[in-house]
């Protein structure tokens, strides 16, 4: 090959080995568990499913393979809820703390283990009482409190599937997925606090369930005390249901291979796929990573994972991961700015949080707001920190590191996906020397390669990211659509899945994740990856978040628009846009020197804070805006708008 898939500039030099203190205590301190899983991997799986889970039938086979189709731990039976719960609470921890759950307003309940099994297996009998049983689909639109992981485990007890629906999403995107998914019963709640202010559910659902002719009840938890309308025979509500119900729900015991979950990704464009998620290998899977990636110690940990349980990580890591390893965490309901810009730093501080678990683009904005704020806090209690979500630029995560690490908690940048259900590519703390921006290597049992265009193995570079044997927690398909599962994921790298990623490896072997191949920029026939120069812009002292594209361009094809948002404590101008270009040019070379750098107050992002970088391609090339319906703030791009026309930079 002559050209580069994608080319490789930006250069990290710097590397931060574990302390000798925390990889003296780490669970894993060394490299075997790579090298078991290299020898076997099945054998290394299935170890992991009969250590870490409890199955009530063993199983006879660890894998059947016939690709695109995996199924794990056939002839298995286990019950995820049994797992989560009941299992910790026959041991003798029913009174460890599983959430301490934190309302926005302040409120808070402190829910152990023994708890959480009398609501699931109330609520479970609930369901039942609804009509539900083993086999259907449960719709679950709620805030984050306590009654959504009850939900869920309630219908993983039964045998029915969730499909829980983020709670920003509107009347629209509940039809779709309500109807796709076929559910028999929504569970919601009068509403739910963000900045501030109740922020209303029951109404979406009100809109949303004419059109769902499978649902027979909608089951309401009062949460904020809003007016709601509750029609007879069809609506419920939950603390009334509860009151009546019977205490006791024994766990069905369910095949390794039924469903536990659908969970819907929405493409930009596309109807939404219900990406499918089973039992044994899910479970197995993130109580695995769980444990290992955040090095748990479970008597004494606090983990808090900050994302919302409708994204696949409040799943795999607020849900399922923790609760199967009896974990303690914090499940908080509100906003990082209410009331103030300390919350989380509060929350850490109040219950002496060891790991805690975020997106880049909450880092991001912390970085905005300024280092004073996590400094009002005693933070010594974190041991640990994580990302996920997006490629995390290094000057971000050296941030991270040091104003909130406080320079000694190793850094896990966990890479993964919603089809891929746990963590995939991630140092093991006490193990992996990090390179900031660099999630490092695959776990223990996961193949990955980064290939070019004919699918040929890149050693050195950058390239497309494929995995080339299946995972336990590996998507099962789409709902209702097994040509999309095989044509999305399976078709473009024979024999390999192919995860719409780009990445490049480096001289040392490490993986750096390079953004979505949609987003790759042509400039005078360079490939350039958004990342790169997004870095390279973060990595100026002004800067503390920045989204490029590149906008089509009569002499070289694409140019490259960068659009950035300053620190609180940086002025726009002309020359700081000037210097902001030059400094890509010097930091990784002059190819990746934008033609434009626009200030602006703020980005477009989907409500998972993801930057929907089409948005901002409509914008450069003075286009009427596609579909803005996944954006959280739709007033975000005029703004944009109005910074490229009127602002610094609009003149070049
Ligand atoms: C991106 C979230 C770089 C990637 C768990 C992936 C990342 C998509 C990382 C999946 C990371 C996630 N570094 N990129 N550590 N983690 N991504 O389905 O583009 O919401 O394909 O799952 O997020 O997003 P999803």
């Amino acid at each position: 090959m002559t050209e580069p898939t994608i080319e490789d500039y930006f250069l990290e030099e710097r590397t931060f080995p574990p302390s000798a203190e925390f990889a003296a205590a780490a669970l894993v301190s060394d490299d075997s568990l790579h090298r078991e899983a290299d020898a076997d991997f099945e054998a290394f799986w299935a170890r992991q499913a009969r250590e870490l889970l409890s199955w009530s039938r063993d199983f006879d086979t660890i894998l059947e393979w016939e690709l695109p189709d995996a199924k794990w731990f056939v002839g298995g039976e286990l019950n995820v809820s049994a797992n989560c719960l009941d299992r910790h609470v026959a041991a003798g921890i029913g009174d460890r703390i599983a959430y301490h759950w934190e309302g926005e307003p302040g409120d808070t309940r402190t829910i152990t283990y023994a708890d959480l099994l009398a609501e699931v297996q109330r609520f479970a009998n609930v369901l039942r009482s609804l009509g539900v049983e083993r086999g259907d689909r449960v719709a679950i639109y709620m805030p984050m409190i306590p009654e959504l992981p009850v939900a869920m485990l309630a219908c993983a007890r039964l045998g029915a599937a969730h499909s829980v629906i983020f709670g920003g999403f509107s009347p629209d995107s509940i039809t779709d997925r309500v109807q796709d998914g076929g559910c028999k019963v929504i569970v919601t709640a009068d509403g739910g606090y963000r900045r501030g202010a109740a922020s209303l559910l029951k109404p979406n659902v009100d809109a949303a369930v004419d059109q769902c002719p499978t649902v027979s009840a909608v089951v309401v938890v009062e949460r904020t005390g809003s007016p709601v309308t509750m029609v007879d025979g069809r609506d419920h509500w939950y603390h009334e249901l509860m009151a009546a119900a019977d205490p006791v729900c024994a766990p069905e015991a369910m095949g390794s291979e039924d469903l536990l979950f659908l969970l819907y990704t929405s493409g930009t464009t596309a109807k939404p796929k219900g990406i499918m998620h089973t039992t044994g290998g899910y479970l197995t899977q993130v109580a695995f990573s769980y444990k290992y990636v955040f090095d748990l110690k479970p008597e004494t940990d606090v983990y808090w994972c900050s994302a919302d349980i409708g994204w696949v990580t409040g799943h795999s890591y607020i849900v399922y991961g923790p609760l199967a390893n009896g974990a303690t965490s914090v499940l908080y309901e509100g906003t990082p700015d209410t009331p103030g810009r300390d919350r989380m730093w509060d929350i850490v501080e109040r219950y002496g949080v060891t790991q805690l678990y975020t997106a880049p683009t909450a880092i991001r904005t912390f970085m905005k707001w300024g280092a004073q704020e996590p400094a009002r806090h005693d933070l010594s209690s974190l041991r640990l920190l994580g990302t996920v979500g997006e490629p995390i630029n290094p000057e971000a995560w050296m941030w991270y590191h040091e104003h909130i690490g406080g320079g000694r908690c190793p850094i896990v940048d966990t890479w993964w996906q919603t089809e891929t259900g746990g963590q995939m590519i991630t140092p093991l703390p006490g193990v992996t020397a990090t390179k900031p921006g660099s999630a490092t290597f695959p776990l223990p049992g996961i193949g990955v390669e980064v290939v070019d265009e004919e699918g040929n193995r890149i050693e050195q570079g950058g390239g497309y990211l494929t995995l080339t044997r299946p995972w336990p927690s590996m998507l099962r398909g789409i709902w209702g659509d097994h040509d999309r599962y095989e044509s999305t994921y399976w078709s473009q790298y024979p024999g390999r899945y192919f995860a719409g990623d780009g990445a490049k490896i480096d001289a040392d072997g490490y993986l750096w994740l390079l953004g979505r191949v949609d987003d790759v920029m042509n400039v005078s026939g360079h490939r350039i990856s958004t990342t790169e120069v997004e870095s390279a812009l973060v990595d100026h002292h002004a800067v503390a978040e920045a989204a490029v594209v590149g906008a089509s361009d009569d002499v070289t094809g694409q140019a490259i628009v960068g659009y950035v948002i300053i620190r609180n404590d940086a002025v726009a101008s002309e020359e700081l846009v000037a210097e902001l270009r030059q400094h890509v040019a010097t930091k990784i070379g002059p190819t990746a020197r934008p033609k434009r750098v626009i200030i602006v107050p703020d980005l477009p992002k989907t409500r998972s804070g993801k930057i929907m970088r089409r948005l901002l391609r409509d914008v450069a090339e003075g286009r009427d805006l596609g579909d803005t319906t996944t954006l959280a703030d739709p007033t975000v791009v005029e703004a944009i708008r109005d910074s490229a026309a009127n602002g610094p930079g609009s003149a070049a």
